[in-house]
């Protein structure tokens, strides 16, 4: 991959971003959805590159664009898998909440897991523990190794879980091991991501979540040096049968390299709504500011990059030329 497209594609979050953001609080999930969607297929077509959706909106016949098999880019350039999840957090942006991301991620053709839509388990954490979590170990021994290897107690190690019945028991062994715990409503890319950036605070996320969601993370953690575990949890007869058609054993944990593999990837995300790694889209009038990060894990570059966006000169968010 050229290392130029990092930043073309940032310009892809940034739409979607805008787009959405539109749509804070205003309780219109979908429509915040579509809004980013749509943003993102427009600019995707200005970019460099011969991508193929590998992890979209859905299936052809469930999905108008952003589709799983769609071509998206000028058909010049690399060949690459595109993973997107043009809005990360659409009941987020739907109450104006916290964490709301417009997130992509690249890879060389062939390099990304094509996730199936189910819940996935997760354990991820930052460069500092990359190693140290078993995603078949207790709370309480993952835990006591993240401490470890951040030179903290138990009492200082903060851990991200989404805020939902299946975790109760997850939630239950944080607390009798006397971890701090932020429950989050929405959101696990971020939460993810957060544990590999010492300012958010977070050293840790347990629980289940997307699997799409799980392989961008992987691509995020792999630019940043950090780890994510992951294991399919299929919830019926036709999901398991999903996983054995795509050759997965849903009784293996997915490692870093099964889920993006390579030493090459691109992952870039915009704030939709304000978060502890990045505010949210800011409308000015006449502009819109916007606030991203992309970076590359061939590289290991991570860039902040602030947008300021004329709304008069491109109010649609492309500029063909
Ligand atoms: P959406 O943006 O598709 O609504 O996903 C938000 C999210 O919170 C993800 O971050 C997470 O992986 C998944 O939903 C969790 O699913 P569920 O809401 O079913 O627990």
């Amino acid at each position: 991959m050229e290392r130029s497209l990092s930043m073309e594609l940032v310009r892809v979050t940034e739409a979607a971003a805008l787009s959405s953001a539109r749509w804070m609080g205003r309780g219109k999930k979908n429509e915040a959805d579509d809004a980013a969607t749509t943003a993102m297929r427009d600019v995707f077509d200005t970019i460099p590159m011969k991508g193929t959706v590998v992890i979209g909106e859905g299936e052809m016949d469930e999905a108008p664009m952003l589709y799983i098999g769609e071509k998206l880019g000028t058909g010049y350039g690399p060949r690459v898998d595109v993973a997107v999840d043009p809005l990360e957090g659409t009941n987020i942006v739907a109450s104006g909440g916290w964490n709301a991301l417009a997130v992509l991620a690249v890879a060389d053709h062939g390099n990304l897991l094509h996730a199936p839509d189910m819940y996935m388990d997760k354990i991820a954490v930052g460069p500092e523990a990359v190693g140290q979590i078993d995603i078949n170990a207790s709370v309480l021994d993952n835990l006591k190794a993240v401490a470890k290897a951040k030179n903290k107690n138990i009492e200082d190690v903060v851990a991200t879980v989404l805020n939902r019945p299946r975790h109760e028991e997850i939630i239950a062994q944080l607390r009798d091991a006397g971890a701090r715990i932020k429950l989050i409503n929405d959101g696990d890319v971020a939460g993810a991501i957060n544990t590999a950036f010492d300012q958010t605070g977070v050293d840790i996320l347990f629980g289940s979540g997307g699997a799409p969601e799980g392989v961008i993370a992987a691509v995020a953690l792999k630019c940043l040096g950090g780890e994510i575990q992951g294991r399919l949890l299929p919830q019926n007869e036709a999901e398991i049968k999903r996983c054995e058609g795509m050759g997965i054993n849903v009784k293996n944990v997915l490692r870093m390299e099964d889920l993006v593999r390579g030493d090459d990837a691109i992952f870039a995300a915009t704030g939709v709504t304000d978060g502890e790694l990045m505010r949210g889209v800011q409308f000015k009038g006449s502009y819109g500011e916007t606030h991203s990060v992309v970076m590359r894990a061939k590289s290991g570059t991570v860039r902040f990059v602030d947008g300021r966006h004329s709304l008069k000169k491109k109010p649609n968010l492309v500029m063909k030329s």
